[in-house]
């Protein structure tokens, strides 16, 4: 049988999930991954591209005659990497640009929520400093300034009274902290609830579930300290029930994707919606066009659907039917961050442990890694490695999580302690 040949877009955890993931289909030669990192170096060809080049890695698809595209995260998507592939006859997995709007335009997702009826917090949209500046001295508190555009996660900011508000202004529309993403601001409604992550595959119209999961935003215990890319994650989280998810499914999801359709943006890819769980029911607090990092570090070793299938035919404009089969199975997955994360970090400290035999129901995903100069491992970025393990229940993947990131040092180590503790609320009921 011919094997296809794929090109993973990307170089973190996510991207390094996605490796791992599609090295085990049946279906897949060789994996190129560009840029990759040295945890995907030992599955996959890494390739020296940055991710947001993408006449390079155009020619690169063409070149090597890649089978199966797959892009990680949201900048190619949002910078209509799917489009440039596709006019040229490249099969890609993700949405095009204008569907990727979604994460990329805050506002766009605002309006599109308004006109269908999604349920999300209500919101006044500025593109006026001074106008936005005499609405939030008498708008009540606390309240959230978001930035319309891309902004690596930071664009959020929650405001507890007129001085935080008129900081956040400042910060987004004066000083442009996130350029031109700061050009239009929201301002919204604080929710009160419970976070969770619901991440689906979708082809227009069918969608395929993850388990729900959370993720550990802040970077202390107990949700304390300033908003990192994610601390940790587990998966299925058990305050999202059956009937909650079929709720999402119905009040959120579905009338999403048909919107996408109904608004000449059909939506093909990974679909994120973030949630608050509050108590007049589910709310969206942001979509975005990919898979969560590191949500995806526990949902991608919680699959045993073929993902490479389902990513080749719905990247070929076909649709795909069925549900995933999941493991029944907990995944946990701790973050080890360098010291300093998320304020700037110290680099280039030599990993070890990275070549103990942990067994089967642990995977180390690489993020911020790479090769000192005698080839040895060392970290390159705030989050350095995602620490995932498998069990039959939550109480074992907590501990061989916990036991696993044990045997992993590095010069100002650090990771929470707490990942998973918001589960157990909902495991003793
Ligand atoms: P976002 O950038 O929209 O993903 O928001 C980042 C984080 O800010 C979310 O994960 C929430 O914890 C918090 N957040 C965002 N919007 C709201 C809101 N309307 N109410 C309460 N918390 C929010
Ligand atoms: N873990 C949150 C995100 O990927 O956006």
């Amino acid at each position: 049988m011919l094997k296809l040949s794929i090109l993973v877009v990307g170089g973190g955890g996510r991207e390094h999930a996605l490796v791992w993931k599609i090295r085990q289909s049946n279906l897949v030669g060789q994996i190129y991954c560009a840029p990759g990192n040295p945890g995907v170096s030992g599955m996959a060809e890494c390739v020296k591209i940055p991710q947001n080049d993408i006449p390079a890695l155009l020619n690169f698809a063409r070149d090597k005659e890649v089978d199966l595209t797959v892009v990680g995260p949201e900048d190619p998507l949002v910078n209509g990497i799917v489009d440039e592939f596709e006019a040229q006859g490249l099969n890609i997995f993700g949405p095009s640009q204008k569907a990727a709007e979604i994460e990329g335009s805050k506002v766009f997702t605002k309006y599109l929520m308004d006109k269908y009826k999604i349920p999300t917090a209500d919101c006044v949209v500025f593109d006026d400093y001074d106008e936005a500046k005499v609405y939030v001295d008498e708008t009540s508190y606390p309240t959230v300034i978001k930035a319309d555009g891309l902004a690596a996660g930071k664009g959020t900011l929650i405001c507890q009274n007129e001085e935080e508000a008129h900081a956040a202004l400042d910060k987004i529309m004066v000083a442009k902290a996130f350029g031109a993403a700061g050009a239009k601001v929201i301002v919204e409604e604080f929710m009160v609830g419970e976070e969770a992550s619901v991440i689906a595959v979708t082809d227009g119209e069918n969608i395929a579930y993850f388990p729900a999961a959370q993720d550990h935003k802040a970077i202390f215990d107990n949700d304390e300290g300033p908003n990192t890319g994610g601390m940790g994650a587990y998966a299925p989280a058990p305050l999202m029930t059956k009937d909650l998810l079929q709720r999402v499914h119905e009040e959120i999801m579905q009338p999403t994707v048909k919107a996408m359709t109904l608004e000449g943006r059909p939506y093909r890819g990974f679909l994120y919606a973030g949630l608050m769980l509050t108590v007049a029911g589910p709310k969206v607090v942001e979509f975005n066009c990919r898979l969560g990092d590191p949500e995806a570090q526990v949902l991608l070793p919680l699959l045993e659907t073929d993902l490479v299938d389902v990513m080749f035919r719905i990247g070929k404009g076909k649709s795909v039917k069925s549900d995933f089969k999941l493991l029944e199975k907990w995944a946990m997955c701790v973050v080890i961050a360098s010291g300093g994360y998320p304020g700037s970090s110290e680099k280039g400290k030599p990993i070890y442990g990275l070549d103990k035999n942990l067994g089967d129901d642990i995977v180390l995903f690489h993020a911020g890694t790479s090769r000192g100069e005698s080839d040895e491992i060392v970290t390159s970025g705030g989050r350095v490695l995602g620490v995932t393990a498998l069990a039959d229940d939550y109480y074992g993947a907590k501990e061989k999580a916990y036991w696993a990131v044990g045997k992993i040092t590095f010069d100002g180590a650090y990771y929470r302690k707490d990942i998973g503790a918001k589960a157990l609320r909902y495991l003793r009921r």
